[in-house]
């Protein structure tokens, strides 16, 4: 099968898996603001598709793991994000993500959440380099190409050892988010370790593209930090917050405060329209990011935070089209 690799822009810039932010609902409104050249989905249990529609034989539109895989056309080309550290659940969930129509698979190896880690998922794969390896043998099993997500290291860096056995594999992409596991989210992102990883991957697998991670906060930043590093692509994460214009030509700070409540709206339209239904407090963390940039938006973003359906949100929000922002 033809990769959408071997098509999508050089250099290329995607958007990241991040739980209960890039959900269907706003990855659509990022799609249809300018979109990306590769969206990601938010992490997905491979154990937890297969126990729900194998085991307890869950309908697809009562499945909330299923919910999580929803897109529209737009967002295409479209990876699905997986975890697991059992291979026949990676190879289950890799085949369902290939008949749902996805057009990647990229494997988890970089959570540093316990609940993931206590799963031999997420971080914990970078101790446990034999598992890792199952675990991409058997997502190639779908026949679409495979991406990994990881750090740098456990408690230290460990770019020569653990993203060496992973370059061995043939994988279409490599996204290294530049900090240890131990690090967190704490430190900046050791963009200067970036020229050597590239290195690596020109001796060890030239085929294999190497997307930049971590702290990158517009394209400027993400142009400036590839032609520095040689990296072939970038991956924003939180940069995306309250930004869905982050992948056009426009800045933040250009954008009305209209502009920005009519964006809450759709997103908050959309966010309504997924089922099963996710908790409304997930939105506020929208709320709170897009309602930010002019004089009166404290007291606006205050009003809005204490809503408590999205019906009332909604209402709410066209209230201030009428009165002039
Ligand atoms: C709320 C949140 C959820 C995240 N969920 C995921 C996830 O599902 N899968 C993943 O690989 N990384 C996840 N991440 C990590 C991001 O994809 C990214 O690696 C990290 O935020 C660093 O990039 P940034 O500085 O551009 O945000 C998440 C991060 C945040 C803040």
């Amino acid at each position: 099968m033809e990769s959408f690799w071997n098509t999508v822009p050089k250099p290329f810039f995607a958007l990241a898996p991040m739980a209960d932010v890039t959900d269907p609902a706003y990855r659509r409104l990022i799609a249809e603001t300018g979109g990306p050249d590769v969206t990601w989905t938010e992490f997905v249990s491979a154990d937890g598709l297969y126990h729900t529609r194998e085991k307890k034989g869950m309908k697809d539109d009562e499945n909330p793991l299923m919910r999580d895989l929803l897109f529209t056309p737009g967002e295409h080309p479209i990876v699905a994000q997986l975890f697991s550290s059992n291979p026949e659940m990676m190879e289950y969930a890799a085949k369902l993500c290939a008949e749902l129509g996805f057009d990647g698979i990229d494997i988890n190896m970089g959570c540093p959440d316990k609940s993931i880690e206590k799963q031999k998922c997420g971080s914990a794969m970078i101790k446990h380099p034999e598992i890792a390896v199952e675990i991409i043998r058997a997502a190639k099993k779908s026949g679409l190409p495979v991406s990994v997500k990881t750090r740098i290291g456990y408690n230290t860096e460990d770019i020569d050892g653990w993203l060496s056995i992973l370059l061995a594999e043939d994988l279409a992409v490599l996204t290294v988010h530049l900090r240890t596991r131990k690090e967190m989210s704490k430190v900046a992102a050791h963009w200067e370790l970036m020229p050597r990883i590239v290195a690596l991957r020109d001796r060890l697998a030239p085929g294999t593209l190497i997307s930049g991670n971590g702290d990158v906060r517009d394209m400027d930043d993400a142009k400036q930090k590839i032609a520095e590093s040689g990296c072939d692509g970038i991956m924003f994460g939180r940069s995306i917050f309250g930004n869905p214009w982050l992948f056009t030509s426009r800045k933040a700070e250009d954008i009305s405060p209209q502009e920005r409540l009519n964006a809450l709206a759709s997103l908050s339209r959309y966010f309504d329209g997924m089922r099963p239904r996710k908790s409304f407090h997930i939105l506020k963390k929208h709320i709170k990011a897009f309602v930010v940039g002019w004089p009166e938006a404290p007291e606006l973003r205050t009003k809005l935070m204490e809503t408590s359906s999205v019906e009332e949100l909604l209402e709410l929000l066209s209230q201030q089209k009428e009165s002039a922002i």
